[in-house]
């Protein structure tokens, strides 16, 4: 056993770890089955949470799928559930019109053809006024089915005229090149290195030459947590670190009151790539 101990990875070996803690405080003649067929090498991952699950557990197994998985399938599962029990104005980051994310835009002097994607846009009502202001060419992307649908209900026949994108960021790939990327209260989501790498390399790929960034997070001075998860917050200087080959055009911090009047802080920083 010694020698088999010693042949598996170091996932395997916290999988294990975790195995005989369940073994010894929860079910242990469920984790007993599993720890030993997972040991034996009689069973993946897969068929051992079936194991676990028949004796009566659910999801034991999140462990075990691979970190990366695992950051999916939460992501995922975590923002439907928000969108399944709250309202569109029950939620934090709700803003009857997003005045400073338009100022922002207009600010770019970007013609109405221009091509426009709004990152983890929920059922934000951007897209409600970048319609209304003339923009032909909106792509809304968030992890979250529910949202877009709620977005695409409320929008009614306009809904056409936008493309919906239901991927998880990190996993998203499109041939399309946009002339602006937009980002409310997304980012900071990110907490993992290789995560935050990834969005900024999908960044700098994705975004067309002269392209402009608006990027919004909580700020150094903001919340440390948003809708039960732990976030990363930015000053200035770690958003131009992020982006540093990106020309810093501006960023500032301001408040957002939530509906319930609790004040948050958020940096705004807009960016655009070199030609
Ligand atoms: C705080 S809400 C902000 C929504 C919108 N941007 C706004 O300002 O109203 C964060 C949004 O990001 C989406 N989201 C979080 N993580 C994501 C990910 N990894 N990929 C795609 N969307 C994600 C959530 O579903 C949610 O709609």
């Amino acid at each position: 056993m010694i020698k088999k101990l010693s042949s598996i990875n170091a996932s395997r070996t916290a999988n294990s770890i975790l195995l005989l803690l369940g073994l010894l405080f929860f079910k242990p003649l469920a984790y007993f089955v599993a720890l030993m067929m997972f040991w034996a090498g009689l069973t993946d991952y897969c068929l051992m949470e079936k194991i676990l699950q028949r004796f009566g557990f659910q999801n034991t197994c999140s462990t075990m799928v691979s970190q990366a998985e695992m950051q999916v399938y939460d992501a995922k599962k975590h923002w439907e559930n928000i969108y399944q029990t709250k309202k569109s104005d029950e939620v934090s980051w709700f803003q009857e019109k997003p005045n400073t994310s338009l100022n922002l835009i207009a600010e770019t002097c970007l013609d109405k053809y221009s091509r426009i994607i709004d990152i983890g846009a929920g059922d934000s009502r951007l897209v409600d006024a970048l319609l209304t202001l003339g923009f032909k060419d909106i792509t809304l992307l968030d992890v979250s089915s529910t949202a877009l649908n709620r977005a695409k209900k409320r929008l009614g026949n306009k809904a056409n005229g936008v493309k919906w994108v239901v991927s998880d960021l990190r996993e998203f790939e499109t041939n399309d090149r946009y002339d602006l990327w937009h980002d409310r209260a997304v980012l900071h989501f990110l907490t993992e290195k290789e995560d935050i790498s990834r969005y900024a390399e999908r960044v700098r790929r994705l975004l067309k030459p002269t392209g402009y960034l608006i990027v919004s997070t909580f700020s150094k001075n903001g919340p440390k947590r948003c809708s039960g998860l732990n976030i990363k917050q930015y000053s200035e200087d770690s958003m131009r670190k992020l982006f540093s080959d990106f020309e810093h055009i501006k960023s500032f911090e301001e408040e957002h009151s939530t509906p319930w009047g609790a004040s948050q802080i958020f940096i705004f920083s807009v960016f655009r790539k070199r030609d």
